[in-house]
């Protein structure tokens, strides 16, 4: 089969397309045809060389796809051959073919196309496990995304207003902005020209922030602790601003704050398997019902991979990019 293999960490040209044997599905996992893989944050981390949680070279990038089932290993149950899914993986996406975990499918909501599916596992992961699970989100509560346009932010905005919270977004550019409030969120604010915590006490009359997704960490987190509410609670997803900073505990004890950071590709496999039952469970649904939509900013070929890592970094997009395998 042909995938992206990464031997060397660099700019987007160290990318290339090669043959490489099919992959064989071992107990508890099944074969897919890839049709689609989505990029990610991490992938272009772990291509420049950034990502923290090393990972040996050569390897095949790519952390969510979709495809069909071809072929099934021994100890799966629930799955046929020709099904349609779409899963998170730890790696691989990049590919003709990968051999993935069973329990951590997810079969196509209705109504969403194969390659659009390769957008879903990894947004609905981060926003289930964060919003949802660690972070325990209340209808009627106010739920702050930065980054409301990006591949999770998107998805996250959709997912915090159909679970009945109000949903306030940043953003960097006016578009974005009124992206985000296409998306749902009640206010849209400008990271680049207004104070994004003075802006939440404004909007919400001094309450804040009861849940907030970060992907800033540090040069956030003063900010993020000012516009959260009592008892309110932070999910640290990404550090784009930076590892260090000097915090006050002072500062949370006032909120009576709960500060978290998540990860989820190096979670062990049954914490990915719950998560995933919680997607399906929870969010499914809202997919299915049109509240939530993956969007999807543009589809290049598997053999553009490059290209397309070239295209995410200049930050343009809104919503995912996706890598096309089959057709
Ligand atoms: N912990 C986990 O389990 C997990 C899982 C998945 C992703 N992540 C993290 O989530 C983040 C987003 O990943 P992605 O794949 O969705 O990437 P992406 O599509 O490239 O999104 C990046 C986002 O960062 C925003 N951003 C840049 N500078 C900002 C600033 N100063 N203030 C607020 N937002 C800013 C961008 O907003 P503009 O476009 O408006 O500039 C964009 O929405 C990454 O940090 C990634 O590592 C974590």
């Amino acid at each position: 089969m042909r995938a992206v293999i990464l031997s060397e960490t660099g700019g987007p040209d160290v990318l290339r397309l090669a043959e490489i044997d099919d992959p064989t599905p071992g107990p508890g996992e099944v074969v897919i045809a890839v049709e689609a893989a989505a990029l990610n944050y991490a992938d272009l981390m772990q291509r420049n060389g950034t990502y923290t949680k090393g990972v040996a070279l050569p390897t095949v990038l790519g952390i969510e796809c979709s495809g069909v089932i071809i072929e099934i290993g021994t100890d799966v149950t629930g799955w046929m051959i020709g099904d349609r899914v779409c899963t998170l993986v730890p790696g691989g996406g990049y590919a003709e073919r990968a051999a993935v975990s069973a329990s951590q499918l997810l079969p196509l909501p209705r109504g969403v196309d194969l390659v659009t599916a390769a957008a879903l596992p990894e947004a609905s992961a981060t926003v289930w496990s964060n919003i949802i699970d660690t972070c325990a989100l209340a209808p009627g509560e106010v739920l702050l995304v930065h980054g409301g346009t990006g591949g999770i932010g998107s998805f996250a905005v959709q997912a915090g207003k159909a679970l009945g919270a109000e949903v306030l977004a940043t953003a960097g550019s006016e578009d974005k902005l009124r992206r985000c409030q296409e998306l749902g969120a009640s206010r849209a604010i400008s990271y680049r020209t207004e104070d994004f915590a003075r802006e939440v006490l404004a909007h919400t009359a001094g309450h804040g922030a009861d849940v907030i997704l970060d992907n800033m960490g540090a040069s956030y987190l003063p900010k993020n602790i000012e516009a959260l509410a009592k008892d309110g609670r932070i999910a640290i997803i990404g550090l784009q601003g930076g590892r260090e900073v000097s915090l006050s505990l002072a500062a949370l004890f006032a909120k009576r704050a709960s500060l978290f950071t998540t990860s989820l590709r190096d979670r062990p496999a049954a914490a990915k398997d719950r998560i995933v039952t919680g997607v399906r469970r929870d969010l499914w649904p809202h997919l299915e019902s049109g509240r939530i939509k993956p969007v999807v900013d543009r589809v290049f070929p598997l053999a553009e991979a490059a290209a397309a890592h070239r295209y995410m970094e200049t930050g343009r997009h809104v919503g995912k990019i996706i890598l096309r395998a089959g057709g």
